[in-house]
């Protein structure tokens, strides 16, 4: 069994990917800032897939980054959490 860490979980690859994590049995953690539009739904979909530790927060928070990384230890690290386009409420151009 690994630990999967998914930064942007909540967003169509990241959420898709930690689908796949719940169906092999791994321990699986979301770190989301839920600024893309439907995150939510994607978050309350996975919640009924399986056992989902969500952490709310922003990636460029490095405070927070670490706690996770020493909290969780995570075996891997999927790093989505992005605006790949300007569908995020909080986008600024900084991600
Ligand atoms: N979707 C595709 O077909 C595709 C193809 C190739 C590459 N990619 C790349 O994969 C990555 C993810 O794409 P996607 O389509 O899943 O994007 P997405 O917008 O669906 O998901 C991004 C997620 O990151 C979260 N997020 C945004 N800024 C954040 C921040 N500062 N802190 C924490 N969370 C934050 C959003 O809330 C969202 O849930 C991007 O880099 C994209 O360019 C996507």
């Amino acid at each position: 069994m690994s630990r999967w860490l998914i930064t942007g979980g909540c967003g169509f690859l990241g959420s898709n990917l930690a689908s796949e994590a719940l169906r092999r049995g791994d321990e699986l953690a979301v770190f989301d800032n839920l600024s893309r539009q439907g995150s939510e739904i994607n978050l309350a979909w996975l919640k009924k897939e399986g056992d989902v530790h969500f952490i709310h927060g922003d990636i460029r928070d490095p405070f927070i980054v670490e706690k996770i990384v020493i909290d969780f230890k995570p075996d891997v690290i999927f790093h989505l959490g992005v605006c790949p386009s300007n569908n995020c409420t909080a986008f600024n151009g900084m991600v």
